[in-house]
């Protein structure tokens, strides 16, 4: 069944995520494929809002393994105490970086992303996802991105 995304031109980032967060919503109703899912959520998420790289690693064999992706080329796979995705993984709550460089242990996939976010999503009380959200300019994430994202997350959950 094809979709097809509606993104407003000129929306501020709030009133873009109260836009496609129902869409996505609507997308994943009627499938309950996990990978399916996350694939379509990451492709809404990048061209919804043009970032860099947006993706999954899943929690297999006692590491962080790369799951449903849109963006260039990523690392496979991240131990629970490596980069921003294994703080949110130990920490179990969304993390942001203002800026990659300067964050001790981040993981450079590529040297074009400036600025991260990742959210854990929780099955059983347990991180089984984590979403890595990167952005090529400083300091693209802030408390908005945290809220909709941490409803997404949510909302995933409830598809585990
Ligand atoms: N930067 C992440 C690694 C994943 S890539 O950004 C896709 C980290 O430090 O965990």
């Amino acid at each position: 069944m094809a979709e097809d995304i509606l993104i407003s031109e000129n929306a501020t980032k709030e009133e873009r995520y109260k836009e496609l967060l129902p869409q996505i919503a609507a997308l994943i109703d009627y499938e309950d494929d996990i990978t399916a899912n996350l694939a379509n959520i990451a492709a809404v998420l990048k061209y919804g809002f043009n970032f860099f790289w947006v993706g999954f690693y899943g929690v297999k064999q006692g590491e962080l393994v790369l799951g449903p992706f849109q963006g260039p080329v990523a690392c496979t796979r991240i131990a629970f105490t490596k980069g921003v995705c294994g703080a949110s993984y130990s920490q179990k709550r969304a993390i942001i970086v203002d800026d990659v460089d300067s964050y001790p242990g981040h993981i450079a996939c590529s040297s074009l992303s400036k600025s991260e976010i990742v959210v854990p999503i929780l099955k059983n009380g347990e991180v089984v996802l984590v979403l890595d959200v990167d952005s090529e300019f400083l300091s693209s994430f802030d408390d908005v991105d945290e809220k909709y994202l941490n409803e997404l997350a949510l909302m995933i959950q409830k598809k585990l």
